[in-house]
């Protein structure tokens, strides 16, 4: 590890504020069978810490204790649990440096855009604490004189969250806060790759008086801890953020005991800038959306669709622009770009690159490894990408920028609609009327205009076609954790 990161890892380890244990029950837990694995810093190499391995039984238990704790903490009030999120909110935000260490650390993003996620991933807590006390029914007229119906809402009970690397803190919190607001209590488990931040913010739940058993982690072995939650009847819900192949196989799975699911799967995202597009806007909106997280996002920019007439200007300033951005460790002033997660990441997408390059497309910036060696990726633009190359077909999840160039609206459309995935769209453009003609057109969930960084806790996130089922964020999120049920009060009159 760099000098900075290793200092940074024995403070936060010193200090109690990296846990290798699991969390289940509000107990720090082993591997029943006593096996770790080791958590990487991506930037370095080097090993932080080992963490406990665990599977099946595990799970078994953290659900078991999750399902205890659901017969209490259902039955509070919401002021009472609004609360406690409330506090959870405080303590991640009294710790946001520490977070933001722990999650360069273990993810590689730039120290700041690791406080930024803290600041986001505690949004959602801090909306939700106050969504909690919102969860109306109805009351329907009836359809006979001697009769009352009600509409009431209810928590579904014990749900399992499966969570990325790619927002070790967000991609938690936007699960598992409206999930305590509405009264369920959660199993998560983090990727593999970044546990850590996951454990820190369990220790800060406990803190913050959310009882033992509402928060349980168990990380290891993806596929006993998957298993183990699909098969209980007692787990309602799944939740999930990842790829759609697993996202298909949760879902698949999900169907023996019929679960509740949500998933927010892999995405495709067109860009479009307009030839009346403002170059400056549409500048600095397509570098945000698509060098997010060294590009590592499921709405990354991954198609960049550049009209004929402005082709030409914007690929020159976006390769410079592109140009200038420094790579480097994240803790190093100044640092834009980390290090893409893993070796198979940074294989992929080196084959993407590859497979552009034999089919005619020009590296226009980068196109390789970085000289800082690891998984460093030099920031890249590809110019002349046509529809049948993988940077097209598929999501690339690197720091790479693919430019391909329409001549009218129409096209645009077709190509950006042209594929399974329906999560996020952009376009840059001054004319109001394409604004909402495009926006209608766009078979996605998100879509963003003259704007590349449009995820917030307030508004809905989700995707259509094979890009998933649901929202999260907004109170649109809570539906995903409530029952509805229709009570009939007879014999009234
Ligand atoms: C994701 O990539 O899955 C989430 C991105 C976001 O919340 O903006």
């Amino acid at each position: 590890m760099s000098t900075n990161a290793r200092s940074v890892a024995s403070r936060l380890s010193s200090s109690g504020f990296i846990r290798t244990q699991g969390f289940i029950g509000g107990k720090w837990v082993d591997a029943y069978d006593g096996k770790t694995i080791e958590v990487y810093n991506p930037a370095t190499g080097e090993v932080i810490t080992n963490v406990a391995c665990m599977g099946g039984r595990e799970t078994k238990d953290a659900i078991t204790s999750a399902h205890n704790t659901f017969l209490s903490w259902s039955k509070l009030t919401a002021a009472e649990r609004s609360r406690c999120l409330r506090k959870w909110f405080d303590l991640i935000m009294a710790n946001k440096e520490e977070l933001g260490q722990l999650m360069t650390l273990e993810q590689g993003k730039p120290l700041d855009e690791a406080m930024g996620e803290v600041t986001y991933g505690a949004s959602y807590i801090e909306f939700y604490a106050e969504e909690a006390k919102r969860v109306y029914g109805d009351i329907i007229p009836a359809a006979l004189p001697d009769r009352r119906l009600f509409v009431m809402k209810q928590p579904v009970g014990v749900v399992g969250a499966i969570t990325p690397w790619n927002f070790p803190l967000a991609m938690i919190t936007r699960k598992v806060a409206p999930a305590l607001a509405c009264g369920c209590t959660v199993v998560i488990k983090p990727s593999e790759l970044t546990p850590l931040t996951a454990l820190a913010a369990a220790e800060l739940s406990i803190q913050a008086g959310i009882p033992p058993g509402a928060v349980n982690v168990v990380m290891g072995s993806a596929s006993d801890i998957g298993e183990a939650l699909l098969a209980s009847p007692q787990v309602r819900k799944i939740t999930f953020t990842g790829s759609t192949t697993v996202g298909k196989k949760l879902m698949a799975g999900a169907a023996e005991t019929v679960k509740k699911v949500s998933l927010e799967l892999g995405g495709n995202a067109p860009c479009i800038i307009f030839d009346d597009a403002d170059l400056d806007v549409a500048l600095k909106g397509t570098m945000a959306t698509k060098f997010r997280n060294s590009g590592q996002t499921c709405v990354c920019a991954n198609r960049i669709l550049v009209q004929e007439g402005i082709y030409d200007k914007f690929s020159i300033a976006f390769s410079k622009a592109v140009e200038s951005m420094k790579v480097g460790d994240g803790f190093v002033e100044g640092v834009a770009q980390g290090p893409i997660i893993n070796d198979s990441a940074l294989h992929k997408v080196e084959s993407f690159v590859q497979d552009a390059i034999s089919k005619g497309a020009k590296v226009l910036i980068g196109g390789k490894r970085h000289s800082l060696g690891m998984t460093f990726y030099e920031p890249t633009v590809i110019g002349d990408v046509k529809s049948e190359m993988l940077l097209a077909r598929e999501e690339v999840f690197g720091p790479v920028a693919p430019l391909m160039k329409f001549k009218t609206e129409e096209e645009a459309i077709h190509i950006a609609n042209d594929t399974n995935a329906g999560l996020a769209a952009y376009m840059f453009t001054t004319s109001i009327k394409r604004s909402w003609r495009v926006s209608e057109a766009l078979e996605y969930g998100l879509v963003g205009i003259n704007e590349g960084q449009i995820s917030t806790e307030v508004a809905p996130f989700g995707g259509m076609k094979q890009s998933g089922l649901g929202r999260e964020g907004s109170k649109y999120g809570m539906d995903e954790y409530l029952e509805i049920k229709y009570v009939c009060l007879g014999n009234m009159s």
